[in-house]
């Protein structure tokens, strides 16, 4: 079947580009490389030229994401799904995918109007393994799974949205009915899988930005608790203390980036289960801390 693979890349627009290179070195460990311009960085956590675009920009969020397809055959294949499932897709220049370190690529948006971009071939460095921007106890787990995974506002239904990622071969579905004090209804959120790692792609409420939060995953779990030394010992917001979720059972916390939005840690997360489940909370801790949830809808 023809399916994406993983969530190769995504490209962040930064209104702080300083900001950014330090807590992309120092904090979460990536190493950043300059781009063609001064307005362009490129963060690497393996062998891949890159799994983040900074770009100047004022949106403070993410612009767009990268979703792999196996080969040309696959490129091919999922072009024309899209097209018979009427949806709107453009292929890409050879000058596009060559700017976006790829052999081919294509574009389109979901059903929320978010960009994405759909390609095979990214370009490996096998001569230059990953420099991390400060110390680490392991690595970024990247092979089977993509380099992490994104929760993400929404205004489409999650039946449309399921109706979407469906086409380009993903499962999941409603994983937690979250009761939360003071609303009516417990808060439902939807994951999406493709590959190894338990979702790709999650999606919650509306809120005013795309990405809610950035998840990368280490082998090691003194690499999450080193972050979180880090965090704390410069000041950054914790928005959620570290727990265990019940979907993903990654132990991981979160915290505050300079564009505003969130970035998880985590580690030792389990592989999709294949058969659906849900869940009104997590496994332990992941509480909300005092100065956090005004500022965001519930994580996952
Ligand atoms: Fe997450």
């Amino acid at each position: 079947m023809t399916q994406v693979t993983e969530l190769g890349y995504v490209t962040i627009g930064v209104s702080d580009l300083k900001a950014w290179e330090h807590f992309a070195g120092r904090i979460l460990g990536l190493e950043v490389v300059p781009g063609e311009s001064e307005a362009v960085r490129y963060l690497r956590m393996d062998y891949w030229h890159h799994r983040i675009k900074l770009v100047q920009d004022s949106a403070d969020d993410v612009l767009t994401a990268g979703l792999r397809v196996a080969g040309v055959l696959e490129f091919r294949a999922m072009a024309k799904l899209l097209s018979d499932a009427g949806i709107p897709v453009r292929i890409g220049t050879t000058a596009e995918a060559e700017a976006s370190k790829v052999l081919e690529i294509m574009f389109l948006e979901d059903p929320n109007g978010y960009p994405l971009e759909i390609f095979h071939g990214p370009l490996m460095q096998y001569h230059l393994p990953v420099h991390p921007g400060r110390r680490m106890h392991g690595a970024y787990k990247t092979a089977g799974g993509g380099f992490g995974h994104m929760m993400q506002s929404r205004t489409a239904s999650f039946d449309d949205i399921h109706a979407f990622y469906t086409v380009l071969g993903m499962r999941g579905g409603i994983e937690y009915k979250m009761p939360i004090p003071m609303l009516p209804k417990p808060v439902e959120l939807m994951f999406l899988h493709c590959n190894d790692r338990q979702h790709t792609f999650a999606f919650g409420g509306p809120a005013e930005k795309r990405c809610n939060h950035l998840m990368f995953e280490t082998d090691r779990i003194e690499d999450v608790g080193l972050a979180l030394d880090l965090v704390k010992a410069e000041g950054i917001p914790v928005i959620i203390e570290p727990g265990a979720h019940a979907n993903d059972h990654n132990f991981s916390f979160y915290f505050k980036n300079p564009s505003g939005f969130m970035n998880e840690i985590g580690w030792g997360g389990r592989k999709p289960t294949g058969q659906s489940e849900y869940y009104a909370g997590d496994v332990f801790g992941h509480h909300p801390t005092p100065n956090s949830m005004k500022d965001f809808m519930v994580p996952a």
